[in-house]
């Protein structure tokens, strides 16, 4: 009887090791994001929180598996997403044609806006101005954004000013500062930040372009797209979502 009683609890014991071990790969989500855009993820005291880290978390809960997340380049999410490094980006990201053209999109949980960051008292004072005929702005963006890419293609690549790219979004209002760049194009929320942070900085009343932001998983994984969309789904119908953005963007 004893014997037995051990026997069964050893077996039961190699088992619970088994599952933990295999577990371990397959019970973990991998969110990959780029800290450097609050509030929707940014460093506090070593760790990355933001609106997407608490989204990817909650929708990690509801699937049952521990949530992992990388920080890394922004233009290494997609190429990182694809190869399979990561299961999934949250990143502020906006749902472009050609951006789904290399990853599948969940549904949108935020939007977006193109903002426009200048010197207080600044010649430029709408979005217009950036595109009049040899006005030659030079404007600086977040490399691979979407700030970065329709700034290129609208106004660089028809020879009306010159965009310079940075690594981070902070960068490139350093260099606003600096008057290295004219101006900053990029998402209101962390412009709102930035400026806050900056003095003799301000954000231009028109704005550029409304997007939507979403989640990206990998075109080779539609069942993990369905259970994070799924997942998602719920936390925008039950509240949680709304929660969450609104303790880091209080209403106005
Ligand atoms: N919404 C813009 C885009 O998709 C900018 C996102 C930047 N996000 C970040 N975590 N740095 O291109």
């Amino acid at each position: 009887m004893k014997k037995t009683l051990l026997f069964a609890l050893a077996a039961l014991l190699v088992l619970t090791l088994f599952a933990g071990c295999n577990g371990g790969e397959s019970n973990t989500l991998t969110m990959a994001t780029n800290a450097e855009f609050p509030p929707y993820e940014f460093m506090e005291d070593g760790k990355i929180v933001g609106i997407d880290a608490e989204i990817a978390q909650a929708i990690a809960t509801k699937l049952g598996k521990e949530l992992k997340i990388e920080n890394v380049d922004f233009d290494s999410l997609i190429p990182g997403v694809q190869t399979g490094k990561y299961d999934f980006v949250m990143a502020g990201m906006t749902v472009t044609e050609d951006r789904k053209e290399q990853v599948d999109f969940t549904q949108t949980y935020a939007t977006g806006v193109q903002v426009i960051i200048v010197k207080e008292g600044s010649k430029i004072t709408t979005a217009d101005d950036l595109f009049k005929e040899g006005a030659n702005t030079k404007i600086g963006v977040q490399l691979a954004t979407t700030g970065d890419l329709y700034c290129t293609w609208d106004i660089e690549d028809e020879g009306l000013g010159t965009v310079e790219r940075y690594n981070k979004g902070a960068d490139a209002v350093m260099a606003l500062n600096t008057d290295k760049v004219d101006c900053v194009v990029i998402d209101n929320e962390p412009a709102k930040v930035f400026v806050q942070n900056n003095p003799g900085l301000k954000i231009l009343d028109t704005e550029y372009i409304t997007e939507d932001y979403a989640a990206a998983v990998s075109k080779d994984q539609p069942e993990l797209k369905a259970d994070i969309d799924k997942a998602l789904g719920e936390l925008i119908a039950d509240g949680t979502v709304k929660t969450i953005i609104e303790k880091y963007i209080p209403a106005e």
